[in-house]
């Protein structure tokens, strides 16, 4: 028997998340009551629940009745009514009025304090934050938000019910943006930061996708947000934690201003009349040969002297340039075509003649993508030793300019290390923030398991390497990830 049998779910707010959530519960066999704002709102909501649901191939229905009949019956309240707090606060006062006293309060806030909130209904023991992913019917995360007064008996109890309605909970403390929102922050700046230094919005989107395996790049997603709800959340972002990390991006002020929110604007990042993102993607994407042809060896400063007899080029994957390694470059240029394998800043003045630069990437349940550095402006060209290595490796590859960290591990590694920052302040376990980023992003892995593959130590270096690049204090490394990377020196 389901856990939610003869449970009532009352759902308040008929936007597109409480319409979602309101299904999902019922679908899994709870008795599910929704209310807006009037009896026609309300009953638009339970309207379009059926016909989304049927239009879906998962037909449900539920019933509507104003708030104060709908929180006597319920068991489980959750408010999903427009994101301000004086709206969500004189709410929570009139369902405190009307509910009983065992009634379980839930509120699907993407930003706001869910312990403010338990003050506002005055019994702070009994309100948690479940905050579902858009749309909720389809999106399996579900974060389960602890205000600091919050009872554990209520997380434990609003969780269960999350599990029994086939969602995915991951625990976290009441901080701004949670997890996934707050993780992704810098996914955003720095797709921004790379258009402000030049940058095509097509080549960030498709080194993301390419590269980290995400199926929508930052600036696509960003569009198709609306950049307006963007800028709100880094303002909210930058007041909160008072850190100049999260300040706005000026290029998305401009575009905002302009009236250029986004695909519904029908401008954005694109300029959806001329080139939609799938199209501008493929102008800049070099698709992978149909078959690999040649020989790729890879070496680097770690790797034992490896077999590089019939090699047709050879990659040597490093980090920073230092005296050895381009010693050890310059007598493989006399073997063989080089490509240098790197995102470091410094390979821009120590590039050595004759030796390519491109960075290697062998995404999860995906082929390997190159970025390959094309940059006239720093004389730095491709060669025929960047052919024989896509050819070598049938890899996919996009052109990037020589910037510090190029474009895929500057936006993974600056991800990483907001991830050890939400690890180091106790907001969520590691294991917790990898799942939400896999479930409420769909991205292949999550940041500590990029960690884990790159080595801590990498990361750290290449986020020193981009703060000296770049003299922004934003790229500096949380403590905890400076800490790991000193003990995996050890
Ligand atoms: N849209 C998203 O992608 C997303 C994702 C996660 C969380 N959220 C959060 O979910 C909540 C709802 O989001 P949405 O996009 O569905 O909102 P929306 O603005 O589209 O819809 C809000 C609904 O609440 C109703 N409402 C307003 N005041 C009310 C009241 N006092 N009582 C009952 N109903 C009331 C409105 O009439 C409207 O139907 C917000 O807190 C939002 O931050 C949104």
């Amino acid at each position: 028997m389901s856990l939610l049998e003869g449970v009532t779910v009352a759902v308040a707010g008929m936007g597109p998340m409480g319409r979602g959530i309101a299904r999902v519960f019922r679908a899994a066999g709870a008795d599910v009551i929704v209310s807006d704002l009037t009896p026609e709102l309300t009953q638009a909501g339970v309207d379009a629940i059926a016909s989304e649901s049927e239009a879906d191939g998962e037909p449900v229905t539920v019933a509507g009745m104003p708030l104060t009949d709908a929180v006597a019956r319920a068991d489980l309240f959750i408010e999903a009514i427009v994101e301000r707090m004086d709206a969500k606060a004189s709410l929570l006062k009139a369902v405190a009025q009307a509910g009983r006293p065992e009634l379980l309060v839930a509120s699907n806030t993407s930003s706001l304090s869910i312990g403010e909130m338990g003050k506002e209904f005055g019994d702070p023991a009994r309100v948690a934050g479940l905050h579902f992913f858009n749309p909720p019917t389809k999106m399996r995360l579900v974060e389960v938000i602890a205000g600091a007064a919050t009872a554990p008996a209520t997380l434990a109890r609003v969780t269960a019910l999350v599990e029994a309605a086939g969602k995915t909970p991951v625990a976290c403390t009441d901080t701004p943006n949670f997890i996934v929102n707050r993780v992704c922050r810098p996914l955003y700046y720095e797709a921004q930061l790379l258009v402000m230094q030049g940058v095509e919005p097509a080549v960030v989107d498709a080194a993301a996708s390419g590269a980290l395996g995400h199926r929508m790049g930052p600036l696509t997603l960003l569009d198709f947000t609306g950049l307006h709800t963007h800028l709100a959340s880094s303002e909210t972002a930058l007041r909160e934690f008072g850190d100049p990390k999260y300040r706005p991006i000026p290029i998305v002020r401009g575009l905002v201003r302009n009236g250029m929110t986004g695909r519904a604007a029908g401008r954005g990042f694109y300029d959806y009349a001329s080139e939609k993102p799938r199209e501008a993607i493929a102008r800049v994407l070099h698709p992978a040969p149909a078959e690999s042809t040649g020989r790729v060896a890879f070496t680097g400063p770690d790797a034992p002297a490896s077999d590089l007899e019939g090699a047709d080029v050879v990659v040597y994957s490093c980090g920073a340039p230092s005296e050895s390694g381009l010693a050890r470059i310059r007598e493989l240029l006399e073997r063989a075509p080089v490509v240098v394998d790197s995102s470091d800043a410094g390979w821009v003045e120590q590039l050595p003649d004759g030796a390519a630069w491109a960075r290697v990437h062998q995404p999860e349940g995906a082929g390997p993508f190159v970025e390959v550095v094309v940059d006239p402006v720093a004389g730095i060209q491709p060669g025929p030793a960047i052919e024989l290595l896509l050819a070598g490796l049938g890899a996919a590859s996009v052109e990037v300019p020589a910037l510090p960290g190029l474009v895929a591990d500057r936006l993974a590694h600056c991800m990483a290390n907001e991830a050890y920052f939400v690890l180091e302040e106790g907001t969520a376990d590691a294991d917790a923030i990898d799942t939400a980023l896999r479930l409420g992003m769909n991205h292949p892995i999550g940041p500590f398991e990029h960690v884990r593959r790159a080595g801590v130590g990498a990361v750290h270096a290449s986020m020193r390497s981009m703060r000296d690049a770049f003299g922004d204090s934003r790229y500096r490394s949380s403590a905890l990830m400076r800490r790991e990377s000193a003990a995996a020196a050890r």
